[in-house]
């Protein structure tokens, strides 16, 4: 039987870096010891408040169908989550509720790009974002984040991807994999390539409660002239170690919001109801487990920075946010691909290779943070045994 052509643009490159991450997997089922930080699940529960209240409207009988894009309770709360964390005031209509930000992030895409138009995108890039563009029909246009800088955007390299073609650009403040987090510089400069070409701004936001050092997230909907072509993507997955919920939502112009709803209506009928009810009291919680679970993350990036400092066959990438680090792995001589698949069959560690995030990448090895401190120190004294033995 014939499939449609979607199905190919599908598959790629970013659903393949998965690969080493299912080879631990299947280590582990077979009785191997591996510490695996190939993958951003937090390792902390969701706060009890959240569990407690899902159950409560499970067992009151809130199982029937729903709202297609978030309850009027929903929205509300997530409206005062906005405006408390990134300062942009928004209402209802400028809210639509997605499954976990992946559903916001197809959505986006699916609403402002289409066949014969291109999207931007920083490399590397988190692994989905291209299936999420190329579903469209759309084009990705790789722009790099130059490890010389950090990681961090330069607009100017942005504007050099532009073409007549171009409909949006796609961005992730703090950032996975790299843990780099846009300062508001560099924002308003992108910001301005965004209004000179008519751009659209897909900005991914899900880590933005996780910043290190005590620096404050800057959400792009808020600088001039940008609420209207901006479309915020954030979920509950990281901040709230609320993965398997699937809670997300986008903040956008209203036409956009209309546009999801009827997606919604489409593709899922509405996020489970009694999901909604639970994920409306995450909002209204401000559970302290949030900033809890971001100093556990700050704490761990310095256990692992301190470990590996004395290493001369990688060095550190120091995150300013998310829960993930970069190994610079260009000193040990191996490909980030060998270095991985080899770091997994000799020493039991899985981390992901820089090159399955984009062709920036490469080079680089992605470590998470989502271990407890006992695995985390573990990995890095496997880690630090296997780069010295390729010394030898
Ligand atoms: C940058 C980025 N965006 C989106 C997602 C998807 O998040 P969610 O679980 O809310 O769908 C992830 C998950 O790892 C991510 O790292």
């Amino acid at each position: 039987m014939r499939y449609a052509a979607i199905v190919d643009r599908l598959a790629n490159e970013g659903a393949r870096a998965w690969d080493i991450h299912d080879r631990a997997l299947a280590h582990r089922e077979r009785g191997r010891d591996v510490v695996v930080l190939s993958i951003g699940d937090p390792d902390f529960d969701t706060p009890r408040g959240v569990v407690d209240a899902m159950i409560e409207r499970v067992r009151g009988g809130d199982t029937h169908y729903g709202w297609i894009d978030g309850g009027p309770d929903l929205k509300a709360a997530i409206a005062a989550y906005r405006e408390r964390h990134s300062g942009q005031r928004v209402g209802p209509e400028n809210i639509s509720v997605t499954l976990g930000a992946q559903g916001g992030l197809y959505g986006a895409a699916m609403c402002v790009a289409q066949r014969g138009d291109e999207v931007i995108v920083p490399q590397p890039a988190y692994v989905t974002y291209e299936s999420v563009v190329r579903a469209t029909g759309a084009t990705m246009v790789d722009a790099p984040l130059r490890a010389e800088r950090g990681f961090h955007l330069d607009a100017a390299d942005i504007e050099a991807a532009v073409t007549p073609a171009t409909r949006a650009v796609m961005i992730n403040t703090p950032h996975n994999p790299t843990g780099a987090a846009y300062g508001r510089g560099d924002l308003l400069a992108l910001a301005e390539v965004c209004k000179a070409h008519d751009l659209w701004l897909i900005s991914d936001e899900v880590y933005s409660r996780t910043l290190f050092d005590a620096r404050e997230h800057v959400s792009p909907a808020t600088l001039p002239g940008m609420a209207e072509r901006t479309v915020a993507v954030d979920s509950l997955s990281k901040s709230h170690a609320m993965t398997g919920w699937r809670v997300g939502w986008t903040v956008g112009p209203e036409a956009f919001t209309r546009h999801m709803y009827h997606l919604g209506l489409a593709l899922h009928y509405g996020p489970p109801t009694f999901i909604q009810s639970a994920a409306a009291a995450a909002f209204a919680g401000d559970f302290p487990e949030v900033d809890a679970m971001r100093a556990r993350y700050e704490a761990r990036r310095d256990l692992v920075r301190e470990a590996l400092a004395g290493n001369r066959r990688l060095r550190v990438v120091k995150p300013e946010g998310a829960c993930f680090m970069m190994l610079d792995i260009r000193p040990s001589g191996l490909s980030s691909h060998d270095f991985s698949h080899r770091l997994l069959e000799d020493a039991g560690v899985s981390l992901l290779a820089g090159e399955g995030f984009g062709a920036g990448g490469a080079g680089f090895v992605r470590l998470s943070l989502t271990a407890s401190d006992a695995d985390l120190a573990e990995a890095v004294r496997r880690i630090d045994r296997f780069t010295r033995a390729l010394d030898a």
